[in-house]
């Protein structure tokens, strides 16, 4: 059965909502097939899969083509689009028209937005047309420049303290559900216990009503990337080179294609 905002909504104290990014077809089938609730077409894509620092430079018609492509691969999972930096900062019509695009032209079930209590009406706006919203606070990259780093927030009371405001803000703007991103555990334990709805956590503890990491991250692709809160659930990096590697060496050394690889003349003496 599809996933929907409702149902993930409800899984709040019920069970734990699983959730991977993906910027790709193949990805987002596998994602699918492992039965993921979520499937965030992240706006890191920029980092992952574009090659850029920060995610601050990834336009709307890049996210649209990945999200239609993450569409075209799943059948269960929730698709949550990201809306990308100045896509709906700029005034709640633009956001309402951005994140119309991503349901109408890419077929994403949801978007998701970057900021608290300043971006409430904005959300409010878009929930109220129809458009399912996850929320992000916490570390939120779109504002790198402003927090002057990928840094922990609200470890000082008074962070805290607007954190929890801001999660009040998002659950009365009807989002659906909230990442909290690399936020002390106890912090995010203590918006989890606060909000009706489940908190997707990433960097943020155990305690959330779910859990979020980038793909690339917990696949190892790329092994100079390495933040402290991501499990490496495999070495792909390190296989996909090994790989590459012998397929060198095969083709230079004339041993790959060999005749199991090939096609023999139709009139050929078939091989044994
Ligand atoms: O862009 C992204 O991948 C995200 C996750 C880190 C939550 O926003």
């Amino acid at each position: 059965m599809k996933w929907t905002a409702p149902r993930i909504k409800a899984c709040k104290g019920v069970e734990k909502v699983t959730c991977l990014t993906a910027g790709d077809f193949a990805t987002a089938h596998l994602l699918d097939e492992a039965g993921l609730h979520l499937i965030l077409v992240g706006d890191s894509l920029a980092n992952t899969l574009l090659g850029y620092e920060t995610t601050l430079p990834v336009t709307m018609e890049q996210m649209l083509h990945h999200t239609a492509a993450v569409v075209r691969g799943v059948k269960q999972s929730l698709v949550v689009a990201d809306m990308p930096f100045m896509s709906y900062q700029v005034s709640d019509e633009q956001a309402l028209a951005n994140a119309g695009r991503f349901l109408k032209e890419a077929g994403a079930d949801a978007v998701k937005l970057e900021g608290g209590r300043l971006r409430a009406t904005c959300i409010r706006r878009l929930t109220e047309n129809g458009i399912p919203v996850m929320g992000h606070i916490g570390l939120t990259p779109q504002s790198v420049r402003a927090m002057g780093g990928y840094k922990v927030q609200g470890r000082l009371p008074a962070e805290a303290e607007a954190l929890l405001a801001d999660a009040a803000a998002l659950e009365a703007s009807g989002v659906f559900a909230i990442v909290l991103e690399c936020v002390p555990r106890e912090l995010a334990a203590r918006i989890t216990e606060a909000v009706s709805v489940p908190t997707i956590g990433i960097g943020a503890g155990a305690a959330c009503d779910g859990q979020v990491l980038v793909t690339s991250d917990m696949l190892g692709i790329d092994s100079s990337v390495a933040p402290s809160f991501v499990k490496r659930f495999a070495e792909l990096g390190e296989a996909m080179k090994t790989a590459f590697v012998a397929y060198r060496d095969e083709v230079t050394a004339g041993r790959f294609p060999d005749d199991a690889h090939s096609f023999p003349r139709p009139d050929a003496e078939p091989v044994m």
